[in-house]
């Protein structure tokens, strides 16, 4: 699963970099991304021009970025650290004034999510975000970066970022919104195990249309929309084709 999602965000980077001089790659959260991302560092440090990279977070916890359960923690483990130990420094490696990391110490998390909208438009021209690539997770009842089923921020339209109290540890949470998810040209599912089988199969069987509480299922990005599984999480559907629709 890791080694597949990685071979494909390669073949992006190189195609956007090619095309507009820049990658731009969001983040996911959780625990499924850090094997992509011991990958990515390990074995594309060369394939992927990371000096024209640049990282932002599809969601975060609203904790210390040296708090164990920070998803900046996690990407800085397993792959901004690795990268630079690796000997790929600025120019040649990650600019560190392009890792965007959700801001995560203001008092006040509406404030923190307001900041990072700011950021999306300095990046982005004051345009909507046009990610060249969105990794998400997926949470066994269908919720995707830190959007819960039932969440009212599944139906903000305007604001790119909001802050978020969701039913999960650490319950404070900054998070993209459809509109800046929905703007990106690709999204990357990735889930493992067996404990993501039966919202992996509730998601595939849904219907082009048919209406879902699943936050997963609302992902429609502009381009394509890929789904990483390993054995565990694909199940007994192993060796079926999917409509691409
Ligand atoms: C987060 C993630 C979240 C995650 C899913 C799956 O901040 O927790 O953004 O959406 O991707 O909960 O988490 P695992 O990969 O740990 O199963």
């Amino acid at each position: 699963m890791s080694r597949g999602a990685a071979e494909e965000l390669a073949r992006i980077a190189e195609a956007a970099v090619a095309a507009r001089g820049r990658f731009d790659l969001v983040l996911a959260g959780g625990g499924t991304p850090r094997r992509l991302y011991q990958i990515l560092s390990a074995e594309y440090s060369k394939r992927i021009d990371w000096s024209k990279t640049h990282l932002f977070w599809g969601d975060e916890r609203y904790v210390s970025t040296n708090d164990p359960t920070s998803n900046y923690r996690m990407a800085r483990e397993a792959l901004i650290d690795p990268l630079s130990q690796g000997g790929l420094l600025p120019p040649r490696g990650i600019d560190p004034a392009n890792i965007h990391p959700m801001p995560t110490a203001a008092a006040d998390p509406d404030q923190a999510a307001r900041a990072y909208e700011q950021i999306l438009r300095q990046q982005f021209g004051g345009a909507a975000p046009r990610f060249d690539l969105v990794l998400l997770g997926i949470g066994p009842e269908g919720h995707t970066a830190s959007l819960f089923p039932g969440s009212s921020a599944l139906a903000e339209r305007e604001r790119w970022v909001v802050a978020v109290r969701v039913a999960a540890q650490p319950p404070q949470r900054l998070t993209l919104t459809l509109p800046s998810l929905n703007g990106a040209e690709n999204i990357f599912f990735l889930a493992e195990g067996e404990k993501k089988r039966e919202i992996v199969s509730k998601l595939l069987s849904l219907k082009p249309g048919e209406e879902t509480k699943y936050p997963a299922a609302q992902m429609q990005p502009r381009g394509r929309l890929l789904l990483f599984l390993d054995q565990a999480a694909l199940g007994d559907r192993a060796g079926q084709t999917f409509r691409p629709d």
